[in-house]
This record gives C-alpha cells, sequence and structure tokens, in this order.
C-alpha cells in the first residue's frame, strides 16, 4: 500500500503550472465517441491515468485501432463495432462504466463491464433503468444495480426522460441510447450538468440541441459521426488542488495554464473567490469549449454556505473542505446527497478525515457543518481508496504535515500530482 507523507510549506509560492492532468471526463469521452466516427480521430494531451487509459483500452478491444506516439493518440474505429472474447475492465471509473453502458446498449453483442472493488459496489440502476425501458438488456447483480454488469444490447426505442439525479454520467449514457435509436429522443436535468458529451458529439455532427422548455432534444444519428480532432484541456477539478493550495497558504499565488472554462466546471473557483480569494480567468481559446488560465491568489478566507449547483461541484467539495476548516466562521454544505455515492462516501470520509485532523464538524445525511477559526493537526488519514480525498489531504499537509495512506488511486486521474506538489517547495 502506498503511502504519502507531505510536511508543512515553510515559504509562499509564486509559480506557473502548465503541466496539471488533462481532463479526465473529455479523454474518456475522446476514447468512446471516436468509435462513432468514420475516420481516424487525433488526440493531443489525452490523460494518461489509469481510469483514462481503461477507456481506451476497451475501445481497443470493440474493435478500434489505437496509435500512441507518446504524445498524439490516433484512434482508427472499426467498421462495426465487435463483440468483445472478453470483459471490459473499467477499473474505478463510474464515467467509464455508466458511460460505456449506454454506448454498449445499443449495440449488437454481449458485453460484460467490471471494474475495482469500489467500482462494484457503485449504483448502476440509474443508468441501467432508464435504459432498460428503452429496450436495453442488462443485468447485474443486485437486479442489475452493481457491475459487473452484462449488457446484450440491440435495438434501442426512442425516450422523453426527466433525470431525477443531476449527472452527467447518466445524461451521457442516455444520449449514446438515443443516437442510436430511430427517433428523436428528450433529456432534461434540474441543473445543467457537465455537458462535454453535448459539445463534442455536436461538434463532431451529431444534433443534440437544448429547447426552451429545457429539454435536450436529441436526433438519432443517419450517418457515421466525423472524427475529433482535439488537444485536450487541463482539467479544472485536477487543477482546483493547486488553486486551494493558493488560496490558504499565505503570500502565495498560482497560475493555472490551459484550463477548460466551461461554466459547468468552474463553479468551484467562484466558490473560493466568494470565501476571499482572489481569483481571475484569463480566455484564450475555444475549441469546443471556453479554454484559458486561472490565477489563484491568496487572501484571508471566510466560510460559506453551498446548497445550489452541487452538480458543478461534486468533485471539489473534498478540497473545499480543507479551505472551509481554517476560514473564519463556519461553513455548511447541503443538498449534496450525491456526494455519498462517488469513489468513496465523500461526506463520511472528509468528516473522519477532518476529525484525525482535529477539526471540528456536524454530519448530516446531505452534507456537513464545519466550525471554521481552525488549526488543521498532522495526523495519518485513509483516502479509502478516493483519489479526491487522497489529494486534498495532501493539499491540507501543505500546512500542518499529513500522512495519507492508500494512495495508489492518485494514479486514476493525476499521475504527477506529487511530482508538480513538491515543486511548489521551489
Ligand atoms: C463525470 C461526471 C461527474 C463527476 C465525475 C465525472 C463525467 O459525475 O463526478 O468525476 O465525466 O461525466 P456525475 O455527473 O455522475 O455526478
Amino acid at each position: 500500500m502506498e503511502t504519502l507523507t507531505v510536511s508543512p510549506l515553510t515559504k509562499p509560492f509564486d509559480i506557473v503550472i502548465d503541466n496539471i492532468a488533462s481532463d479526465k471526463s473529455i479523454s474518456h469521452r475522446c476514447a468512446m465517441f471516436s468509435l462513432l466516427a468514420n475516420k481516424p480521430s487525433t488526440i493531443r494531451n489525452y490523460l494518461r491515468g489509469e481510469d483514462t487509459m481503461d477507456s481506451l483500452r476497451i475501445a481497443e478491444k470493440l474493435g478500434a485501432i489505437v496509435k500512441d506516439d507518446g504524445e498524439i493518440i490516433t484512434i482508427t474505429p472499426p467498421e462495426k463495432l465487435s463483440e468483445p472474447d472478453d470483459i471490459l475492465d473499467c477499473g474505478n471509473a463510474g464515467t467509464g462504466m455508466r458511460l460505456y453502458t449506454g454506448l454498449l446498449a445499443g449495440i449488437e453483442g454481449s458485453f460484460v463491464l467490471t471494474g475495482d472493488k469500489y467500482l462494484r459496489s457503485r449504483p448502476m440502476k440509474r443508468v441501467a433503468d432508464p435504459l432498460r425501458t428503452i429496450g436495453a438488456s442488462i443485468d447485474g447483480r443486485e437486479d442489475g444495480n452493481k457491475a459487473p454488469l452484462h449488457i446484450r444490447g440491440g435495438k434501442l426505442k426512442s425516450f422523453k426522460y426527466h433525470s431525477p439525479i443531476d449527472s452527467a454520467q447518466i445524461k451521457s449514457a442516455l444520449i449514446l441510447a438515443a443516437i442510436q435509436s430511430d427517433e428523436k429522443s428528450y433529456y432534461k436535468e434540474d441543473l445543467l450538468s457537465r455537458d462535454h458529451t453535448e459539445r463534442m458529439l455536436n461538434g463532431m455532427g451529431a444534433s443534440i440541441v437544448t429547447n426552451k422548455d429545457g429539454w435536450i432534444e436529441i436526433e438519432p444519428l443517419t450517418k457515421k459521426l466525423e472524427p475529433l480532432n482535439i488537444t485536450v484541456p487541463t482539467d479544472p477539478s485536477s487543477a482546483f488542488f493547486f488553486a486551494v493550495a493558493a488560496a490558504i497558504i499565505p503570500k502565495a499565488k498560482v497560475t493555472l495554464k490551459n484550463v477548460t472554462l466551461n461554466p459547468t466546471r468552474i463553479e468551484a473557483y467562484k466558490i473560493l473567490e466568494k470565501m476571499g480569494a482572489k481569483v481571475q480567468f484569463i480566455k484564450t481559446e475555444d475549441i469546443y469549449e471556453p479554454i484559458g488560465d486561472i490565477i489563484v491568489e491568496h487572501h484571508e478566507l471566510n466560510g460559506i454556505t453551498v446548497d445550489k449547483n452541487i452538480a458543478w461541484l461534486i468533485d471539489e467539495l473534498p478540497v473545499l473542505s480543507i479551505a472551509m476548516s481554517i476560514a473564519n466562521g463556519k461553513s455548511v454544505v447541503k443538498n449534496a446527497k450525491e456526494l455519498r455515492v462517488k469513489e468513496s462516501d465523500r461526506i463520511s470520509v472528509i468528516v473522519e478525515n477532518l476529525k484525525l485532523c482535529g477539526i471540528t464538524y456536524i454530519e448530516n445525511e446531505d452534507g456537513y457543518e464545519i466550525d471554521g477559526d481552525q488549526t488543521l493537526s498532522k495526523a495519518t488519514v485513509q483516502s479509502y481508496g478516493d483519489h479526491r480525498i487522497a489529494m486534498s489531504f495532501a493539499i491540507a499537509g501543505l500546512l500542518s504535515g499529513m500522512v495519507i495512506e492508500d494512495t495508489q488511486c492518485i494514479e486514476t486521474s493525476f499521475p504527477n500530482f506529487n511530482d508538480i506538489l513538491n515543486s511548489l517547495r521551489g
């Protein structure tokens, strides 16, 4: 089991970081969507994390030819996706499993999706149930709720579905099914979840449009899509660990380069700004999404209540809890029950680890309350197999020192996290 020991920073940093991990959500989608194209797709800056490499290997097992020269990944789709002769392993990735479930539900053949022990304990009915209503055959443990999932793909019907959960994974699985049916489908969510699927598929020639009543209208594909030609931007959720590092270390400043500034992905930076940190967004280009630099500077932080736009913060709340612990005054997170079904039960894991660091809090079913004005103490905490928990407490360690156990999971999304963390020391 890997352990990460972080010692406190002794001086502030002012650093430009241009090698933060590429966007995980966009990378997964590159692997999958290139399977639907008529020609090879060209991907630069593909995230070489375990989760997204698993998605790429699955694309290969489905018949794609993947060439990787170390810089550019070229994915040549097969004429027709083939039934693999083995199981498809999504590793730790909920995105991999849920999106592939939607894609494969419409493809003739037998497919088995599995993952690591954490992924095999996460709920899959949220995609299996709506897909079953349109004719998909999906089975698994607990009546199709837990992987391994067996999908017998085939013809799908169109649908009109208002999702009870704001989730890009559910939405994307349903969109991937909808484009394979015969008629227009409609999908609605209460809060627009990250919309990379809509942007990328539209860029490839699909028609996915939100109407004035908030329904996403999805036309079936009449022909194969155009290939992707993309440089994957920096992942704002990975970059956010260093945004919080700058916000909590007196006199620190960080410039995060080439980040996607998609409005559904940068809400956490806005929360940090509301808490008092200085935050600037500098847009430099627009390729499928707005892209640019984010500059974050330390300033005294105040407590905050976070009860809205939770789907836009779901991956950043763990490290925000570190900023909340040292802020002036109490912070409250509510309406965030979804945190309980991420890579770990993030509500109980955040408060459990904060308790070990001497922070007082109240745990609620849908969130937590953290008393501010506190000093973090050095502790030995567990990652519970959740990369974002491991990295959040590594950032806390810059203030207090920290030992984080079971940190192999960082490889799923941010393989060079430790190198960047060390570079803060000059
Ligand atoms: C993701 C969507 C989010 C997020 C995950 C990646 C995606 O999950 O937490 O890390 O790429 O679609 P939900 O939309 O299911 O909350």
